[in-house]
């Protein structure tokens, strides 16, 4: 089985960005932490980060048919984005949501995700562990939902 990993606007900034709202953990060492857990579930894990939407629609289109299934961080887009919405849905592959925050506890333009509703599953609020905990759900969804591959 094959997941992609998205990561969208500002989260190549983590380990300096706001550390008293996402911490000290880098992006890398959240995909070193992927990279452990994907070995215990025996997944593998692409992963691609972009400030772009552009780039992010693009890159989930061309992942889709290699992919069983995305585990998506949008960032801000995750409250602006229908596009990304549209096209989480058009390419038909299962993703769970993730943030590292509790948007719900932090401003209000942060309570509204135009991915919730359509996502398998969200996860927030535990700092990098939304990403493990995240991947575990996504890959027991699309064992759940019978593998493609
Ligand atoms: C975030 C939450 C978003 O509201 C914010 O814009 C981010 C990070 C999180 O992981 O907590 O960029 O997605």
């Amino acid at each position: 089985m094959r997941v992609a990993v998205l990561h969208g606007p500002n989260l190549r900034l983590l380990g300096h960005r706001e550390p008293d709202v996402y911490g000290p953990t880098t992006l890398e060492e959240i995909e070193d932490r992927l990279r452990e857990i994907s070995r215990e579930l025996a997944v593998e894990v692409e992963s691609f980060q972009s400030n772009s939407e552009g780039a992010l629609l693009d890159f989930i289109e061309a992942a889709s048919p290699r992919v069983e299934g995305f585990l998506v961080n949008a960032g801000a887009l995750t409250h602006t984005s229908v596009a990304l919405r549209d096209c989480l849905v058009g390419v038909g592959r299962p993703f769970v949501e993730v943030h590292l925050s509790n948007t719900s506890a932090r401003e209000r333009f942060r309570h509204h995700s135009y991915l919730a509703s359509v996502a398998g599953g969200v996860v927030y609020g535990f700092g990098p562990d939304s990403y493990l905990l995240g991947l575990r759900g996504l890959v027991a969804l699309i064992e759940k939902n019978g593998r493609t591959s």
